[in-house]
This record gives C-alpha cells, structure tokens and sequence, in this order.
C-alpha cells in the first residue's frame, strides 16, 4: 500500500502503527503528519502565525488559479485580502443572496420533474455538481447567460476531469502539452475569459447588482484606501469558484447517498421540512430552523470532510507534543483521521446524526470537528455553503423520496475534495405534498 495509490488507508496505517505525531521522508523533505486534534488546533490556530502556505501543494495551487484568499501564501497579503472579503461573506450579505440561490434551486428541480416524469436515475455527483456551480456563478458573479453558462460549466468540467487525471498519475507537469493538458489549459483560458468579461460588464454597468463580484469591486480598504486591481478581482472569483462547488457538490452528494441507506433518517428530514415549511417553499429564514437536517450535513461532513487532507509549513523552530519541529518542516493532517480519532468518536465508522444534536455536541472537544477548517484560514464560505447546502435538501425532501439505484457499497475517493469512488445514481420518487 502506498500513499499514492490508497492515501487514506496508509495514513490509517501510520497512526496506528506510530500513534497521532509521524514523520516521513518524500524526496529530500521530512514531513511530520499530525493526528490528535490539538495538535492540528496548536498549528492552525494557536500559533497560526507560526505556520503559512509555502509547501509544494499550495505553490501548485497557486500555479493554476493564482494568488487569491485560499492559495496566497499567508502573512500580511493574505491579511489584507480575508479584511478585504470578510464584510461579502457576512450572514446579512449571504441572506441577500439566497434569493437567488433559491431561484437556482428551483429552476434545476423543476427540470428533475422531467426526468423523474422519465423515471431516469439521477447521478448524484453530476447533478450536484452542476447545481452548486450555478448557485456559486449566480452569487458570486450574476452570471445567468444561459449560453455562456453552458459554455462555462463545460469548461470547469474538462478543468475538473483534466485536474482528476493528473492527480491520480502526474507523469508529466500540466507545461508539457499532452492532448489533456492542452485541454486542461485552453479550458482555463476559457474561464478566464469568461471571468474578464463578467468583470468588464460589472465595472461598465457600475450598479450593484448585490453579488459578491459588485460588493469586492465597491471595497476599498479601510487602511490603505485601495481598490482590488483587475487582476486581483480575476484571481479572487477563479479561487471562489473552485474553493465553492465542488466542496458544497460532494457533501450534498454524501448526504443524499446516506439518505437513500438510512430511510429512518430520511424520514426524520422530511418530517422536521414538512414541519417547519408546512408546503411552502424553504427561505433561508427556515435554515435555522432544520436542526436535524443539519445534523445530517454535519454527520456526512464528519465521514467525509471535504479538506482530507491539509498542510502548512513551519516558519520558524517550534514543538509539538514532545517533538522537536524545525523551521521548514512541511506539516501534514488529515481531517478524515481526526474526524474518527477513537479518543473522541465512538463507532466512527457508524453514520449517526444524532452525535451532533446540540446538547452532544456541547460535551464534545471542539477540535475535534473541523469541517470548515479552523482558526485565521476557517473557511470565509462556510455560512454560504451551509444555507446553500440546507436549501438543496429541503427543496429535494420536500418534492421527492430519494431512492438508490443500487446498493453497492460506496467509497471515498481521495483527489482534491473527497468525492465517490463510483457514480451514487438515485431515483426521485415524487411525494404526494407538493411545494408551491
Ligand atoms: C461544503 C462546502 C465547503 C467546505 C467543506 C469548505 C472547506 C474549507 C476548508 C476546510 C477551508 C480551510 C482550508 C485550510 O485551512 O487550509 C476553506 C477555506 C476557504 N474556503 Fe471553503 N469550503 C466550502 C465552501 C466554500 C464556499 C462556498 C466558498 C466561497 C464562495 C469558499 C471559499 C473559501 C476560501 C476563499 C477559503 C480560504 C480562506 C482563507 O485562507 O482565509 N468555501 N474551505
């Protein structure tokens, strides 16, 4: 077993052959790999300052989407930038959005109708996918041009399949021009295009047209007094748009298989949506209102947290549980291990949402959840991702009982995010309440 081939069972493997502090060699670098989650909490948040984003990984992000807020290397430009976009990401900022997201969601539902009128499965993943990438678009940009939306979801596609291939076998760098890297490339172009030409209208128009686009080029900085340049604006929406569907498509995806396999657990879903909504259609007003159905996402995001795997880079000498780390150690952990660490999850492998009704949650170490990340770098999307992740699966239950197509056991597949190892095709059987 190697970490390339099977990244998660190895790393299983290491902690329990050595315990939560292991080192290991890849090529001249020594890397120590982290598992109790205090540990994890010292590095990410305690000396937070002490830990930035200069490890190989990250300068490969940053090679393919540029220098915005999830890819900057860390210290006072990536401060600059989290000051910058803070105030886009507020609740009162997202809950003026949702209107949008909501007519996104009932737009793709209305054309599942049809295809549960053709009694055709579902691929959970695709369908999530596409989903999650208009809501982002629509939010993050306006863009709702049907035609260059088609044209841009093709390319985030081949950008996807193209990024997936190379991760499972990176023979050759993207430089070299295979026939996939080519692909790979001219589809960034044309995302980029597509950004640029958002972003010229947007600064044309000079209107606010309450998306996140309109809020970032209307900041400027209460120290500096700057705008974001061009470029910036084009690097920030690139990272956004990667950092915000996929992650939201995959637990969306978890959920739903889980739902299909515990139908005591769908039931209980579609009881508290039927309780709270009594038919009419979700606002982001009732998302508070879903705690069991949060508790679901909560669970999947346990089991199947999208960051498996994290790193930082040490800046200067410091230590850890005992342990001597210089200045320039890489600093490897995995939320996946940490989120079924037997010291504080009992049966982890057990799919239970009751572990996070409030009143567990509250007994429970926080570290030991991190789904969103933690500390300075806790993820900026995180109540974006949430209302938007709620209002899918209520609108769903609402309309449908989610049925699996097949009940062959599904794994984790570890690439960037943590998506299936094979398609979770459902069906969508229609439920006799219907929303407005
Ligand atoms: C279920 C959905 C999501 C999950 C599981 C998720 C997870 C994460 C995690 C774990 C981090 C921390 C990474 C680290 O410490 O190295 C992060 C950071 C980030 N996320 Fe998310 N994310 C989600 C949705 C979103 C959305 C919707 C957006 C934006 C529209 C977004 C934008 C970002 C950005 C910009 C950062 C970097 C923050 C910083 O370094 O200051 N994410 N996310």
């Amino acid at each position: 077993m190697s970490f390339r081939r099977a990244p998660l069972d190895w790393l299983g493997n290491l902690f329990t052959t050595y315990g939560d502090v292991c080192s290991f060699r890849l090529a001249t670098n020594r890397i120590v790999v982290l598992n109790h989650p205090h540990h994890v909490k010292h590095v990410l948040q305690q000396k937070a300052g002490n830990y930035n984003r200069s490890t190989m990984a990250h300068k490969m992000a940053r090679n393919l989407f540029g220098q915005g807020l999830a890819t900057v290397e860390g210290g006072p430009e990536w401060r600059r930038q989290r000051r910058l976009m803070q105030p886009s990401f507020h609740y009162q900022r997202v809950a003026s959005m949702s209107e949008h997201m909501l007519a996104v969601i009932r737009a793709r539902l209305d054309q599942w109708d049809e295809l549960v009128a053709s009694n055709e499965v579902i691929n959970t993943n695709e369908e999530m996918r596409r989903l999650t990438l208009r809501v982002v678009a629509r939010a993050l940009f306006a863009l709702e041009e049907e035609k260059v939306v088609d044209r841009f979801a093709q390319a985030i596609d081949t950008i996807d399949r193209e990024l997936t291939a190379y991760m499972q076998m990176p023979l050759l760098p993207l430089s070299v021009p295979t026939a996939g890297h080519r692909r790979f490339w001219s589809s960034h172009q044309i995302v980029e295009e597509i950004i640029d030409y958002v972003i010229t209208k947007h600064l044309l128009d000079e209107v606010d047209r309450g998306d996140l686009l309109s809020m970032l080029i209307q900041t400027v900085d209460e120290e500096t007094g700057e705008r974001m340049s061009n470029e910036q604006l084009r690097d920030q929406v690139f990272v956004m748009l990667f950092a915000g569907h996929e992650t939201g498509a995959n637990v969306l995806t978890w959920v739903f298989y889980r739902l299909g396999l515990h139908p005591d657990v769908q039931q209980r879903v579609q009881q508290e949506v039927d309780n709270e909504l009594a038919g009419r259609p979700p606002t982001i007003a009732d998302c508070s209102k879903l705690v069991y159905t949060r508790t679901v996402v909560d669970e999947a995001q346990r089991m199947y947290p999208q960051q498996w795997q994290g790193w930082r880079r040490a800046l200067e000498d410091d230590e850890i549980g005992g342990y001597r780390i210089p200045a320039g150690t890489d600093i490897f952990f995995s939320p996946y291990h940490m989120h079924r660490h037997p010291d504080f999850w009992e049966d982890p492998d057990e799919f239970r949402p009751d572990r996070f009704i409030p009143e567990e949650t509250a007994k429970r170490d926080r570290s030991s959840y991190i789904p969103f990340g933690s500390g300075p770098h806790v993820c900026i999307g995180n109540q974006f991702a949430m209302s938007e992740m709620l209002l899918i699966i209520a609108s769903t239950v609402q309309r449908y009982r989610v049925e699996l197509a097949s009940r062959e056991l599904v794994a984790p597949k570890q690439l960037i995010t943590l998506g299936p190892d094979k398609p979770i095709n459902v069906r969508l059987m229609p439920r006799n309440r219907r929303s407005g």
